[in-house]
């Protein structure tokens, strides 16, 4: 019998990656159009609790304490005062691993509402978001806890690592196109080149996180003071600094040129670089052209969303 069920959006960063681990703000917003979903049925009396991560084609057991789900699990259970139900819990994503989508804070945070439900207890975002930052860092070392707050209360934030996090208003709806390079790139592998970087350079590290700080700043009042029209420059100076910080790839510059060529007017990567995503500024009017132009570069997956409106199409 299904007990509860719990899902959880993927999640971009449109502005202030990496210099968010370094106390600079980022600004970040729910994708609804991939998902995860965990489904939490009953097992017989005195069978346990099992992990079926279905995508992956793995069972887990909550004693494999090293794996995010059961990490996840075992934190979700403490917290709701179970020990170990007979329980099945299955877990689904369509949001790419590895790609800058947020794909394991949304799992993560899929499993805690299904188990939840199945508890009979409702946790309100605050308290997924808690769970699920422990296990991020468990994925990333030294997470900012962007993702995990995005995808925890669902809307578009204003973020500063260690304070509460700012939801912020969205004065006039943007489109965004979001493409896949296809590669698969870690966030913990980025972060930890940044960190190691920034230890070598703090000077030149620390200038470089302030501007994007001020980008973030910019772009902020932009979208909440109904000119998103500027996004597009501001983008492009993001990435300009990204591309200093080294985080940028071939895969991704091709991406951003094809974007640009295509009539955005603005791109960027988006998460941890490398590989994984990159945003561009369109309009309705450019979307399609964008798209093509995206998937001719080789994006393997190109979703089109509009910022500030609930749903949107996968293009
Ligand atoms: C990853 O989506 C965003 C990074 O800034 C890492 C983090 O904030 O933890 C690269």
């Amino acid at each position: 019998m299904q007990l509860g069920i719990g899902t959880a959006p993927g999640k971009v960063i449109l502005f202030g990656e990496h210099a968010v681990v370094y106390g600079r703000p980022a600004l970040a917003a729910p994708v609804v159009q991939v998902h995860a979903r965990a489904v939490v049925e009953d097992r017989p009396a005195g069978s346990g609790l099992v992990i079926d991560a279905l995508d992956l084609r793995r069972s887990i057991v909550l004693a494999q304490t090293g794996h995010p789900l059961a990490l996840v699990t075992r934190l979700a259970l403490d917290r709701l005062g179970l020990a170990e139900p007979d329980w099945r819990v299955s877990v689904r994503s369509t949001i790419p691993i590895a790609s800058g989508l947020g794909s394991g804070a949304a799992v993560s945070a899929a499993v805690v509402r299904g188990l939840s439900q199945a508890a009979g207890v409702d946790l309100g975002p605050a308290e997924v978001d808690a769970i699920v930052y422990e296990v991020e860092r468990l994925h990333h070392g030294t997470p900012s806890g962007v993702d995990n707050t995005v995808i925890a209360y669902g809307q578009p934030v204003y973020f500063v690592r260690g304070t509460p996090p700012q939801p912020f208003a969205i004065a006039r709806p943007f489109t965004i196109a979001i493409g896949d390079t296809g590669k698969a790139s870690p966030t913990k592998i980025a972060v930890g080149d940044v960190r190691s970087a920034w230890e070598r350079d703090r000077e030149r590290y620390e200038a470089l996180f302030d501007r994007v700080a001020g980008v973030v700043g910019s772009a902020r009042a932009a979208i909440t003071q109904g000119r998103p029209e500027e996004l597009g420059p501001l983008m492009d100076e993001n990435q300009a600094l990204l591309r200093e910080i080294g985080v940028s790839s071939p895969e991704l510059e091709r991406l951003i040129a094809a974007a640009r060529d295509a009539g955005a007017t603005g791109a960027k990567l988006s998460g941890g670089g490398r590989g994984g995503n990159m945003i561009a500024l369109v309009t309705p009017e450019t979307a399609v052209a964008v798209a093509g132009s995206l998937r001719a570069a080789g994006a393997v997956r190109v979703i089109v969303t509009e910022v500030g409106r609930a749903g949107g199409d996968d293009a």
